[in-house]
């Protein structure tokens, strides 16, 4: 399966991919890989760099790098693994473009859907967003450190890239899983995971 995690800067996306590829390998026996983008396939590092350091000027730039990163990414990483029988856990794919991209920055949505189905990127079975309001998440980046260009924008951007994600949501509810996250522990949260996967009749096979 392709199963894809999606949420605001500081929604616990990552925290949660982890623990849910550890879960799938430990207690489901099965194979899978954790992977993310931007970045994760070879040569990935030095255009993550360039596309969070908020250098870029043309308004194109770094949705063009998006888009090139996960061209690669999906050729050298997630379609091989998937087509070898392994799972994937994405942290962010092609929804986040979407909600970054469009919601945030303003960009045509049709030009993306267009985009990502000439590139053939493959689609998830499943993404699992990580709802967090704004404040909060904004709250969380901070406390890791240092702000990257995105979470920099404030309040305001990531309530659009918020209702982004909500709107995505709505076009294709099947593949959609919307966990609420409000004062719970990174504990708490997978356990609700869990039990929402199972609801749906997902990995109960074992
Ligand atoms: P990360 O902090 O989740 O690793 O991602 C880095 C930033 O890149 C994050 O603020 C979201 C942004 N981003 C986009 O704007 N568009 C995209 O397509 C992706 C994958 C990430």
């Amino acid at each position: 399966m392709f199963i894809t995690f999606e949420g605001i800067d500081g929604s616990g996306k990552s925290t949660q991919a982890a623990l849910f590829s550890k879960w799938l390998i430990e207690h489901k026996q099965r194979r899978a890989i954790l992977t993310r983008e931007p970045g994760g396939w070879p040569g990935g590092a030095l255009l993550r760099d360039l596309v969070v350091s908020g250098s870029l000027r043309h308004q194109w730039s770094e949705a063009f790098l998006f888009m090139l990163d996960r061209a690669e990414h999906v050729a050298t990483v997630i379609q091989p693994a998937l087509d070898s029988g392994s799972d994937v856990v994405c942290e962010r794919y092609h929804d986040s473009t979407l909600a970054y991209q469009v919601w945030g920055r303003g960009l045509p949505l049709d030009t993306f859907d267009q985009l990502a189905k000439l590139s053939a990127f493959p689609v998830p079975d499943l993404t699992v967003l990580f709802d967090i309001s704004p404040e909060r998440g904004l709250r969380r980046a901070k406390s890791r450190g240092k702000l990257d260009s995105f979470e920099k924008e404030g309040i305001s951007f990531m309530t659009k890239i918020r209702d982004g994600y909500l709107a995505l949501s709505k076009r294709d509810p099947d593949r959609w899983l919307i966990i609420e996250c409000t004062e719970e522990s990174s504990e708490e949260v997978f356990s609700i995971l869990i039990k929402s996967l199972v609801s749906r009749g997902i990995f109960c096979d074992k």
